[in-house]
């Protein structure tokens, strides 16, 4: 399941992203976190001190080995060169899995120990907001983008995403790459804002997007939020003292976190799972090719001096079947 958390800054996405993760791991569900926000947060959420968070190697700075990792032997791709962030894999592309070890986790994740087990979790580096506009070649997140692609996933198995939403994710196609975006917003007309701008982007792409609500103080905000949204409110998350305290230092096992919002965490997994259950993965790559192509031309094509639509094999579906390769972890 591949997961993203969006929304304003400061709304909670990396607070909600290290909940989440939290509780999928006390599920015994098996993750990879990627932190791919602005503010480079979501080591530190997870308990990780600054010396730790710090050490956390750049998916940015890896992306040569992450291009000639997954173009394996596909005799489309030429170069690693010719490689951009949407090229989609094909007969012969390495693919990647949640649970195995591949030279792409060795070399840009690192274990985080929870309370409930270990999770995976890799970084994007440091980027800024003038990264996310116009130059695409530029984008810090297209290693993400490369290896969601190239990542088959089972239904215990969760890549979670904390992701800041720039235009480069609706330009690239990154935000049609989850079985469910969780937009983070707090109860205020801001907060909506971002919503609105979301769901116009993704409505013609079939993306399911649900709000959770943070910082929620009672029945009026959730009020707010249900006639401002409707029916794509699934759940209100509260003011955490358990957050609250991790901040200052004091945390505690996680399992102590309020029942009220342990029970928005369990919601949110029924979602992602209900929605990982419609999964198209045949529109799943179609989606990979369209934008692909819509990049190649628009500027990869010209950047690379290749013909990028010649990347597509177009009688590759990316599937689960591509699963039954994995070895075990
Ligand atoms: N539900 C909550 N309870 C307590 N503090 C919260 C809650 N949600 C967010 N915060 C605090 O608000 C601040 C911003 O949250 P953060 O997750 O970093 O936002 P974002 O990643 O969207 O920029 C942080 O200091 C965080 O600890
Ligand atoms: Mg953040």
């Amino acid at each position: 399941m591949k997961i993203a958390f969006v929304g304003k800054g400061g709304s909670g996405k990396t607070t909600l992203s290290s909940l989440f993760i939290r509780h999928l791991a006390a599920n015994e569900a098996h993750v990879v976190a990627v932190d791919a926000d602005i503010n480079q947060h979501l080591g530190a959420a997870l308990g990780l001190d600054e010396a730790e968070a710090a050490a956390l190697p750049a998916m940015g700075a890896h992306l040569p080995l992450i291009k000639d990792y997954l173009r394996g032997t596909n005799p489309r791709i030429a170069s690693s060169d010719t490689m951009i962030k949407t090229t989609p894999p094909g007969e012969g592309s390495r693919l990647l899995r949640v649970r195995e070890d591949n030279p792409i986790f060795d070399a840009c994740a690192r274990t985080v120990r929870l309370d409930d087990g270990d999770i995976r979790l890799m970084a994007t580096g440091p980027f800024t907001e003038s990264d996310l506009g116009v130059a695409c070649y530029h984008s810090k997140v297209g290693a993400v983008e490369l290896c969601l692609n190239h990542l088959v996933d089972g239904p215990d198995e969760y890549v979670v995403v904390d992701m800041t939403a720039g235009s480069d994710s609706f330009a690239s196609g990154m935000f049609t790459r989850f079985d469910m975006t969780f937009l983070v917003a707090e109860p205020t007309r801001k907060g909506v804002s971002v919503y609105r701008q979301y769901k116009e982007y993704a409505r013609d792409f079939g993306v399911a997007l649900k709000v959770v609500g943070n910082k929620v103080q009672g029945p009026d905000d959730l009020g707010f939020l249900r006639s401002e949204v409707g029916d794509d409110l699934l759940t209100g998350f509260g003011h955490s003292e358990w957050v609250r305290s991790m901040e200052k230092g004091r945390s505690s096992r996680f399992e102590l976190l309020e029942a009220d919002n342990r029970m928005a965490l369990q919601a949110l997994q029924d979602a992602a799972e209900d929605s990982y259950e419609l999964r198209d993965w045949d529109r799943y790559t179609r989606q990979m090719v369209h934008f692909h192509l819509k990049n190649a031309e628009s500027w990869g094509n010209e950047k690379t001096g290749a013909d990028l639509a010649a990347q597509v094999d177009p009688s590759f579906v990316l599937d689960e079947r591509h699963a039954g390769a994995a070895s075990p972890a």
